[in-house]
């Protein structure tokens, strides 16, 4: 089949790409020329595993392309899929501006019959106002539909070419079908709804996945204080299949460019129709709260951190990914910044991404994990790289000037520690 993916960000690079490796010829449209260039280049704007290899490959095949020119990728396919961004607006509800221009573009562009694909995360009712523009411009028929995405950060590639599900929402028998035929090869599991609920469901599932990890942290909160271990209780709770073993790490909370993005969004659409999603609203609470528990372990050990070098491990929002978007990482840097201590830090890909949003004389980016731990009161670790669980205890302890370490992502065994000097905090585990 022939695709048009109008967006080049996470979403709408990874399913152009991943729909050229089944066999599609697939045209990705971006209006940044210097990031069109870069693809044609063979370079990748974001680090995703398995992903610039897939790019230069179809490439080669000839399958896939980029460009800027949205008219004619859109004239000459059959699909066309909008994967624009849908970022936050300052009162948390989802700005609409790219995928209203794109509907414009794309009603003008048209000149058959064509299927047209949401892939962003919009509010409910989004999809028809993106085809009442599109008729408004068109002088063909069309049908629409939203196909939410559920890939995640650092397994993309994987999650695209082995989704759980697909849902597409469509009233358009015609589409349906069509959607159905290229989706096909990825899964089994393709659900057809209607639009709104597909629009939901998308919403819905983060906010739910959100819920669980607030809802472990904070049994993590209670597991210190009554003495249980929060992954023994995460692994019996989650063998029972209602309530499945995933999303129930306990750590210093969720960041990224999607669960704080969509809850907030799912509450500003709730309060639209006078409905409090008071659940939401605390998932919400318990989330920046719990980055502090950072903070408050570090006094105390430190008593006071102000004066103190803190060395800092991972700035990124997860592993895998040099995206720094709502990480952890940037709340607790600031406040220990606001509370007078110095930081070192480093991370493995994500710390020029962080440097350009956090550019301050009092933050050292560092070239390598030693060199941020050297010296340093106390050391962090805010992102479970896997190059971290594989620095011995004993060098960390030869670098630090105390041994204190607060490791906010439970990435070290208790029993290493013991019979250590480390002063160790982890969370929800028992000291
Ligand atoms: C999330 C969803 O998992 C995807 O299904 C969805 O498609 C995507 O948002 C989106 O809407 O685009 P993503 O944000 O990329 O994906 O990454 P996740 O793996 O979900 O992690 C999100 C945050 O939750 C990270 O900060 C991670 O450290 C944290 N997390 C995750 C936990 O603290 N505990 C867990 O058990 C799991």
């Amino acid at each position: 089949m022939k695709l048009a993916v109008i967006g080049t960000g996470y979403v709408g690079l990874v399913s152009g790409v991943c729909f050229s490796e089944l066999g599609n010829e697939v045209v990705c449209v971006d209006n940044v020329q210097a990031k069109v260039d870069m693809l044609n280049n063979g370079e990748v704007p974001i680090h995703e595993p398995g992903l610039k290899e897939l790019i230069s490959s179809n490439m080669v095949a000839g399958r896939l392309s980029f460009t800027t020119d949205l008219a004619s990728a859109v004239g000459s396919s059959e699909i066309i899929i909008i994967a624009v961004g849908t970022p936050s607006l300052p009162d948390g509800r989802a700005n609409l501006t790219y995928i209203e221009q794109a509907a414009k573009e794309i009603g003008q562009a048209i000149d058959t019959y064509k299927v047209i694909v949401v892939k962003s995360t919009v509010p409910v009712g989004t999809n028809e106002k993106v085809a009442d523009i599109i008729r408004e411009y068109a002088t063909v028929s069309f049908d629409f539909a939203s196909v939410p995405e559920f890939l995640r950060e650092g397994s993309a590639v994987k999650d695209t070419m082995n989704p759980d599900r697909i849902i597409i929402g469509t009233a358009s028998e015609r589409a349906a079908e069509k959607l159905t035929a290229l989706h096909s090869p990825l899964t089994n599991q393709i659900t057809i709804t209607d639009v709104r609920s597909s629009e939901m469901i998308k919403y819905a599932s983060n906010a739910f996945l959100a819920t669980k990890i607030s809802f472990i942290n904070e049994i993590a909160n209670i597991c210190e204080k009554v003495g249980a271990n929060v992954e023994e209780v995460a692994n019996g709770m989650g063998m029972d299949r209602r309530i499945g073993s995933s999303f129930l790490k306990a750590g210093i909370g969720y960041g990224g460019s999607c669960f704080p993005k969509d809850t907030q969004a799912l509450i500003q659409i709730a309060g639209q129709m006078d409905y409090d999603f008071k659940l939401l609203k605390s998932v919400v609470e318990v989330n920046s709260d719990q980055r502090f528990n950072v903070i408050r372990k570090l006094e105390e050990l430190l008593g006071d951190v102000a004066g103190c070098t803190i060395g800092i491990w991972g700035l990124a929002f997860k592993p895998e990914t040099d995206d720094v978007r709502d990480a952890p990482a940037l709340d607790i840097i600031e406040t220990l910044l606001a509370r007078g201590a110095q930081v070192k830090a480093y991370d493995p890909i994500a710390s020029s991404n962080f440097e350009r949003n956090f550019n301050r004389s009092e933050v050292k980016y560092c070239q390598s994990a030693q060199e941020a731990a050297t010296e340093a009161d106390a050391l962090c670790i805010l992102t479970e790289w896997k190059e971290f669980s594989n620095i011995p205890l004993s060098s960390i302890q030869q670098w630090l000037k105390s041994p204190n370490l607060i490791d906010g992502r439970n990435i070290y065994r208790e029993e290493d520690l013991k019979d250590t000097p480390f002063a160790y905090y982890s969370i929800g585990r028992p000291r």
